[in-house]
């Protein structure tokens, strides 16, 4: 049994696909190569839910025909939810960025935002360092628990009001490597 067949009984129900994410990355890649056309752009990954929407999202802004003059890829890491499935509400930052913001077209690449506590933190720590633009970019968007009201430019999906694992979402660590979302069975939380 490899490490995705011993998930599977852990899983209720997959609430997107392989296919419907990487649909929706193609749309959110179509939106920003207009948007940003001609110009240069800084993909800034949130670790490490990020991972791979930053990577996939990267590809295929590429592949539009007259996207953005260049993209850089860059990541930065934060931690916002501890061990749990509530946030703390308490960001804090585990690795900055590699890359100069000053001066540059910013887009901030995140996997989830739920109460926006950590995309507002970033944009609020971004903003300081006087970047050309920056924007936010997020896969899946779970709007029922906003503590702030904060900025999202591109959304991908609108996920349910549920905890998700997989394409880069984890619980306590694991999961991350599913290629769909889904939806955890309540014994998983029981259980730890
Ligand atoms: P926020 O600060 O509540 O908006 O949450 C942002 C971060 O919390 C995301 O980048 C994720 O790492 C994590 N997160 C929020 N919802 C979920 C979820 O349903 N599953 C796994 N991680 C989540």
């Amino acid at each position: 049994m490899n490490v995705q067949e011993s998930y599977e009984g852990t899983i209720e129900r997959v609430l997107f696909t392989e296919a419907e994410v990487a649909e929706a990355i193609g749309r959110l890649a179509q939106q920003i190569a207009a948007d940003y056309r001609g110009k240069p752009l800084t993909l800034l990954g949130v670790l490490k839910g990020a991972l791979y929407v930053a990577a996939d999202l990267a590809r295929a802004i590429g592949a539009v025909p007259d996207g953005p003059s260049e993209i850089v890829v860059d990541f930065l890491c934060v931690s916002s939810y501890g061990n749990s499935t509530r946030s703390s509400g308490e960001v804090r930052m585990l690795r900055d960025a590699s890359e100069p913001v000053t001066g540059r077209n910013v887009l901030i690449v995140e996997d989830i935002v739920d109460n926006g506590l950590t995309l507002q933190y970033l944009r609020s720590l971004l903003g300081e360092r006087n970047p050309a633009s920056l924007r936010s970019c997020v896969l899946f968007d779970k709007p029922y628990h906003r503590l702030v009201d904060v900025p999202v430019e591109y959304v991908g999906l609108q996920s349910p009001d549920e905890f998700v694992v997989g394409y880069g979402l984890d619980y306590q660590e694991l999961f991350r490597n599913l290629p769909y979302l889904a939806q955890l069975r309540p014994a998983v939380f029981q259980e730890s």
